[in-house]
Parts: C-alpha cells; structure tokens; sequence
C-alpha cells in the first residue's frame, strides 16, 4: 500500500492521523479495535487474517507466544484471548501499530499482551508458537530476513502460522522456507489464500552431518 501517508511498514507513518474503529466478530471473540491511518488495514479486517484466525489450531495454554507484525492487534488479542495464561509478544516496526495494539489489548483487558517494537523483545525469549500475517510488500529480502530472525527463536518442536495470498507467492515461501530447513506444509487454503504451518528447524548440533563430516 502507498499513499501520500507512505507504506504501513514505515516506522513513523507520515499520514495524518484519521482514528477510526474495526468491529471484530469472530466465533470465539469479538473486539472493537482502535485504528488509524498509516496501519494495515486500518477499515476492516484483513481477510487473509481473518483465514489465518479461523483456520489456526489453538495456541499454546502458556509460555510466550508471538504476532509477528501486529499491526492494530486483531492476532495479538486473539492469540492472548484463546490463551489467557500466556504471554504475548505483539510487534511491529511500525510505532503507530505497536501503539494502536497496545491500547487495544488494555481496552479488551489482556494484560499479557507485550506491545513493543520488534527491536525491543528482549533476546534470550523463546516463543511456543509464532502467529503471522507477515508484511509481504517489504520485499522478498526483507520478507526472508524478518522469517529467519523470528523463526529461529522458536522452541524446539514450536510452530508458527503464516498467511500468504497465493497470488503473492504463498507456493514460493513454502518452498524457500523448506530449503532452509524448516518443514513447512499446508494446512488451509481458502479464497485467495494458503495457511502455511512452519515448524522450528533443527539447532545444528554434533550429531548433525556436516560438510566436514558427510553422513
Ligand atoms: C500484513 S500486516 C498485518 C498486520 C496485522 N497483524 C493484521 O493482521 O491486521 C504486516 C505488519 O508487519 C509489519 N512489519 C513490516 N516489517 C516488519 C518487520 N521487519 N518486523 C516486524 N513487523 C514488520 C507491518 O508494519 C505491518 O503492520
């Protein structure tokens, strides 16, 4: 998206702020969500998200979890609605977002939710499962650094839930993030969209076969 305002993506949007809300009905949760320009999908729902929150298994019961590009929060609040006890990591580049979802949990009354910029989660946190609507439009460089950075902190045996438009190179992403060692299937594909299931790769270890010493 652009706009005289810029990209959703920019650290401090330029656009004038323009508050507005998102009603946000899903089976299990409905929130009324602070929004404004110079987010993603400031108007409505996403619809990819509402795939990815309608087709995920559910969380974790505890641990620390993470929304990876929050936004104004909907996969924030929905993760930390369907497990209360956990700790939710909500980031974003984007201040006006980090923002937005911060006040929005508190409005909702999830006070697990840890709303901070994506430089700010402190390094020695592991995460139990990653939630994604990942930024696509950064380009695939970006896009493919941003993954590796955030996957890489899951827990052993830990998953993570992408969604991709298909028509933005949902197949490719799957294949590209196979080739670096994380398994990744399909587990849903609706509309315009994959539902892609990614699990933690495997630490290199001593037992692992390497160049040096081939199986
Ligand atoms: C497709 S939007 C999804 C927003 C929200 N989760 C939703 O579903 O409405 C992707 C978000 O990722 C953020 N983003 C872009 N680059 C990022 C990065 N390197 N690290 C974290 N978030 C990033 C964008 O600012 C944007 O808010």
């Amino acid at each position: 998206m652009t706009s005289a305002g810029g990209h959703y993506f920019q650290e401090r949007p330029g656009a004038a702020a323009r508050p507005g809300t998102v009603e946000m009905v899903l089976p299990d949760v409905h929130f009324r969500l602070a929004t404004d320009s110079g987010v993603f999908s400031g108007d409505r729902l996403d619809p990819g998200t509402r795939v990815l929150l309608e087709t995920v298994p559910p969380p974790p019961a505890g641990g620390d979890l993470l929304d990876l590009g929050c936004g104004y929060g909907p996969v924030a609040l929905t993760m930390a609605a369907r497990a209360p006890e956990a700790t939710v990591w909500a980031v974003d580049v984007n201040r006006r977002a980090v923002e937005l979802c911060g006040r929005n949990a508190t409005a909702a009354g999830l006070y697990k939710v840890r709303s901070v910029h994506a430089d700010e989660v402190p390094p020695q946190v592991r995460f139990a499962a990653i939630w994604s609507n990942p930024a696509i439009r950064i380009g695939k460089p970006a896009l493919h650094a941003m993954l590796t950075r955030w996957l890489d902190r899951l827990v052993p045996g830990g998953t993570a839930h992408l969604v991709v438009q298909k028509h933005l190179g949902a197949d490719s992403l799957q294949r590209w993030l196979t080739g670096q060692g994380f398994a990744t299937t399909r587990v849903a594909s609706r509309s315009a969209y994959r539902v892609l299931a990614v699990s933690a790769r495997p630490a290199p270890g001593p037992d692992r076969p390497t160049e040096e010493h081939p199986p």
